[in-house]
């Protein structure tokens, strides 16, 4: 369960950002509700994780809410959640319930939320747009349908409800790939504190240990300092499983001469960090893992260069890809000249993925990565960086075992991932609490 914010005014701003647009296209009225409650077996739950987007625009923790808002001559901002109940609150903890939510989380009216069906379709009559997520085909997507369809009647009377309907998401994409004061503060704390346990399990990883005991530590170090989630299922990947891409942390043991991917972050109010880092169990690195890892720093530094305003996104992906497809030929990975690599994408058997994606509430953050005032088509062109913006940077090199393959690099899979502020300047990679270079990386897992 994500915890109130300390400070809501980020979340008032945000509510009254996202009215200003909606007044600003002649008004209307949004609703979003609170992500539902995911059953785990028959007995139990999840944990409740809040709906992204829920949680940016309200702050709010529980289920069974919603948020109501009115742009019009006045503004209303509305909040329906759970009554404050004794004998549940007897089992469950305390509710906040909906005196609170207008005292303590700032909105200008708040009910029960048994109270929605009745009162969703007379808030809806007289306004001219509807924002919601309109492509949800989920129970608040029937809940507000239904609530339109008992407007409709109501409409007898004179008044109608929305004649226009708009999807509400994107708009709250476009706000979130911005981050605030408070966002950045919160993704800090989650980079530090994610740095924190890559280095912790750097430092204790030795060969005959085994992949889960690895993640022991990370879990560990991140609910020590008091995350209050992973962020996503951490991977850690001994020797050849570095080349599965998605491996999650298993059952294989450390061996001496393999290396370790470890790809983990938690999750600080709803925040994501996403780190990796790549060691060898042994503590040094042996030559040709130098080789590739080094090759994959200076492609992350290659990237990270070109990561600044007035850059487009894609710019970092295609410099870092510059970078390994030139190492792979080196190496004696690729044949040809660099154009040639690069032309006809042969690099891709050895990199296969982007060198990054947004970050924020979301690991796989929202926001277009291409322009989204140009017109709708293939060619749309790459959005350009801003000041504020949190991203990943995090190429990689994945060599399975092949005959064509120089043996010395079998079964070496490695990635670099750090995560990027944009500034004036540049960007500023704010998980460097745990190393990149290869000697700093071996000193730490000396000591
Ligand atoms: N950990 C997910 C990613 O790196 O994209
Ligand atoms: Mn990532
Ligand atoms: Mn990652």
């Amino acid at each position: 369960m994500s915890l109130p914010p300390d400070d809501v005014t980020p979340h008032i701003a945000r509510r009254a950002r996202l009215l200003d647009t909606m007044r600003a296209a002649g008004g209307g009225i949004a609703i979003l509700a609170a992500a539902p409650i995911a059953a785990r077996g028959r007995n139990g739950e999840y944990p409740y994780r809040q709906d992204s987007d829920f949680l940016y625009l309200t702050g709010f923790p529980e289920p069974d809410a919603w948020l109501v808002l009115i742009a019009g001559e006045r503004d209303r901002t509305v909040l329906f959640c759970r009554e404050k109940n004794e004998e549940r609150e007897l089992w469950e903890g305390l509710t906040i319930g909906p005196e609170a939510a207008v005292a303590d989380f700032g909105f200008d009216e708040a009910y029960p939320a048994d109270r929605l069906d009745e009162l969703l379709p007379g808030m809806l009559l007289d306004q001219p747009t509807l924002y919601a997520p309109l492509l949800r085909d989920d129970r608040a997507g029937t809940r507000i349908c239904q609530a339109m369809e008992k407007a409709q009647r109501l409409s007898r009377t004179g008044q109608r409800p929305p004649a226009r309907h708009h999807d509400i998401l994107p708009l709250i994409a476009e706000m979130r790939l911005i981050k605030d004061a408070a966002e950045i503060a919160a993704m800090r704390r989650a980079a530090r504190i994610s740095a924190g346990a890559h280095a912790r399990a750097m430092r204790l990883a030795r060969p005959g240990m085994r992949e889960y005991e690895i993640e022991a530590e990370l879990l560990y170090e991140f609910r020590r300092h008091g995350a209050q989630s992973v962020a996503y299922s951490s991977i850690v990947a001994a020797g050849p499983n570095a080349c599965i891409l998605h491996y999650p942390a298993g059952e294989a043991v450390l061996e001496d001469g393999q290396l370790v991917l470890v790809d983990a972050g938690c999750e600080v109010d709803g925040y994501a960090a996403d780190i990796t880092r790549t060691f060898p169990a042994n503590g040094r690195y042996s030559g040709p893992q130098r080789l590739l890892y080094e090759l994959t720093v200076e492609a992350q530094k290659a990237a990270a260069a070109a990561t600044r305003p007035g850059m487009t996104w894609n710019d970092g992906h295609e410099a870092a890809v510059r970078v390994l497809a030139q190492g792979m030929i080196d190496a004696g990975l690729l044949k040809g000249s660099l154009d040639g690599v690069l032309e006809s994408k042969a690099y891709t058997r050895f990199y296969m993925h982007r060198t990054g994606h947004w970050l924020g509430l979301d690991v796989h953050d929202v926001g277009d990565y291409r322009d989204p005032a140009a017109p709708a088509g293939p060619e749309r062109p790459w959005r350009t960086l801003q000041k504020g913006m949190i991203l990943t940077i995090e190429p990689g090199i994945y060599v399975r075992a092949a005959d064509d393959v120089p043996q010395a690099f079998w079964n070496i899979g490695i990635r670099t991932e750090d995560d990027a502020l944009v500034t004036d300047e540049g960007c500023e990679l704010i998980t460097r609490g745990v190393p990149v270079d290869p000697r700093e990386i071996e000193a730490l897992m000396r000591e």
